[in-house]
C-alpha cells in the first residue's frame, strides 16, 4: 500500500493550477447515457473516480476514448448494454449512483446497488427514489439492489426534503427526458448542479433556474451529443488556499471561480489571512500574520462546504484562540479529529459540534486516512507539523485530489509518494 511522506519545509510559495471539478464531472460522465450521440467532455481532472465512472459507463455499454490534449474524453452510448451497475463498482463509489436517473430514461429500468464511498455518515438514497418516484417510477428493492422501472417517466411536482445535491442531479437528467413539466423545489443550488444542467442544455435539454432552489425541467424527446468544458475544482481551490494559510506561505491559484470559494474566502479573511484578485487568479497570502480565531458552520452552498470543513479545522489548530464548528449536511464527519490530536490538536467533539483550542504545535507521526478529504487535512496538518508525517490509506486522497503531490510539490512541499509492499 503505498503512503504520503511529509517532512517539514517551511511557507508554500508559489503557483497551482486547479483541475476540473470531481463533483461536476461525474454526474455529467453518467448524464452522456441520455444520449446515442458522442460527448466530448474537456477539463476533466485525472482521478480514481473518474476512472470508476469510465469502468462502470463502459460495462452499461458506453464507448469511452480519453485525450491528453485538455483532458478531454468522449463518451459514446450507441445502445445500452445492460441496465445495471455492478455492485463491484458501485460499492467502491457512491456517485455511481448517478447513472439512475440517466438509465431509467434512456431504457425504462435501472438496477443498481446500494452505493458506497466516503464512509461519513448512513447517507441514503430517500430522496433520489422519492423523485424519481415522482416521475412514475416503480421502486423496488432486492438483495441489496434497488431497481426502478418506468415504461414512461411523467413531469411532476417535487418538493425534495432537504437539497440533497446527488438527488437534484438524479431528478434533473430523468426528467430531462420525461414527458411534461418537472418543478423541482427545494432544490441543491451548488455550482456543479448549474454546470450539469449547462451540460443537458447543451445536449437539447430544456432546464431553466439551476443554482437557484426551483429547478424547473420541460421534458424533451431525445437528446443529442456535445462539448463541454468542466468547472474548476472549487473543493481543490479551498484545499489550495488553506495550505497556502497553513504555512503561513503565499499561492497564487488560477483556474479559480472566485464566486464558489466565498464562504471560504469570507472564513479565511475574517482569521486575518490576506486574499486578492490577482487578475488570472486567486492570491492567498499569510506570511508574517498573527492568524486568529473563527468560528464556522457547514451547510448546503451557498453556505460553508462540509467538503472544506476537515482541511479548515486541521489550519484553526494552528490559529490562536478557541473555534466552534458545527458540521450541520454529514452526520459523521469527524474522522480526522483522532489523528490531529495525535499529531498534537487539541479538538473535543460533542455531536454537531467540535471545539478546537488554537495556537498548537502539530508534531508529525505516522496517521492514516478514514475519507477523502479527511485525508487532504492530514495532509494539511503534515505540511505544518514539526518532524516527519507518515499518512497511509491514500487512495482516498487520490479518489479526489489530481496530481496532489506534484502540485504541492510545486509551491515547495516537501511530499513523496512511497509503495510499501
Ligand atoms: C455530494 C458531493 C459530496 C458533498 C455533498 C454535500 C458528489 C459526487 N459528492 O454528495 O462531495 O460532500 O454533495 O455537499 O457530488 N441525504 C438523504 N437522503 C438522500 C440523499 C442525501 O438523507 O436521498 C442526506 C445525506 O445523508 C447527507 C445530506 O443529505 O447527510 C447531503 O447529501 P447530498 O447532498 O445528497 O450529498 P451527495 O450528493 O451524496
Amino acid at each position: 500500500m503505498a503512503k504520503y511522506l511529509i517532512n517539514p519545509n517551511g511557507p508554500l510559495h508559489g503557483e497551482v493550477e486547479v483541475s476540473g471539478s470531481k463533483n461536476a464531472v461525474l454526474p455529467i460522465m453518467a448524464a452522456a447515457l441520455l444520449t446515442e450521440g458522442t460527448c466530448e467532455i474537456l477539463d476533466v481532472p485525472v482521478l480514481l473516480d473518474v476512472d470508476v465512472m469510465c469502468r462502470l459507463l463502459r460495462s452499461i455499454g458506453s464507448e469511452i476514448k480519453e485525450f491528453y490534449d485538455h483532458n478531454t474524453i468522449e463518451i459514446t452510448t450507441k445502445t445500452i448494454a445492460q441496465e445495471e451497475a455492478p455492485n463491484e463498482l458501485v460499492k467502491k463509489m457512491r456517485a455511481s449512483i448517478l447513472v439512475m436517473g440517466p438509465l431509467l430514461a434512456r431504457t425504462g429500468r435501472a438496477r443498481i446497488a446500494l452505493p458506497g464511498g466516503c464512509a461519513i455518515g448512513t447517507r441514503p438514497i430517500d430522496l433520489h427514489l422519492k423523485g424519481l418516484k415522482a416521475l412514475g417510477a416503480r421502486i423496488e428493492t432486492e438483495e441489496g439492489f434497488v431497481v426502478a422501472s418506468a415504461a414512461r417517466l411523467y413531469g411532476s411536482n417535487i418538493y425534495l426534503d432537504s437539497p440533497s445535491v446527488g438527488a437534484t442531479e438524479n431528478i434533473m437528467m430523468a426528467a430531462a427526458l420525461a414527458k411534461g413539466m418537472t418543478i423541482l423545489e427545494n432544490a441543491a443550488e451548488e455550482p456543479e448542479i448549474v454546470d450539469l444542467a449547462n451540460f443537458l442544455n447543451k445536449m437539447g435539454a430544456r432546464i431553466k433556474g439551476a443554482g437557484t432552489d426551483t429547478i424547473k425541467i420541460e421534458g424533451v424527446k431525445q437528446l443529442k451529443g456535445t462539448r463541454h468544458s468542466v468547472i474548476p475544482d472549487r473543493i481543490e481551490t479551498g484545499t489550495f488556499m488553506l495550505a497556502a494559510a497553513i504555512t503561513r506561505g503565499d499561492i497564487c491559484i488560477k483556474n479559480v471561480v472566485p464566486d464558489h470559494v466565498k464562504p471560504v474566502t469570507a472564513k479565511l479573511k475574517e482569521c486575518g489571512v490576506h486574499i486578492e484578485d490577482a487578475g488570472d487568479g486567486m492570491l492567498v497570502d499569510a506570511r508574517g500574520k498573527a492568524l486568529v480565531a473563527t468560528d464556522l458552520k457547514t451547510l448546503p452552498y451557498p453556505g460553508f462546504p462540509t467538503d472544506i470543513q476537515s482541511q479548515f479545522m486541521a489550519f484553526l489548530t494552528t490559529v490562536q484562540g478557541p473555534s466552534l464548528v458545527i458540521e450541520n449536511v454529514f452526520e459523521n464527519r469527524y474522522m480526522h479529529v483522532n489523528a490531529l490530536n495525535r499529531m498534537g490538536a487539541h479538538i473535543k467533539i460533542e455531536g454537531k459540534a467540535a471545539m478546537i483550542e488554537g495556537g498548537r504545535t502539530l508534531r508529525g507521526t505516522e496517521v492514516f486516512a478514514t475519507d477523502l478529504r479527511a485525508g487532504a487535512a492530514l495532509v494539511l496538518a503534515g505540511l505544518a507539523a514539526k518532524g516527519a508525517t507518515e499518512i497511509s490509506e491514500i487512495f482516498h486522497i487520490e479518489r479526489g485530489y489530481s496530481d496532489f503531490i506534484e502540485k504541492l510539490r510545486k509551491v515547495g512541499a516537501n511530499i513523496v509518494r512511497i509503495e510499501e509492499l
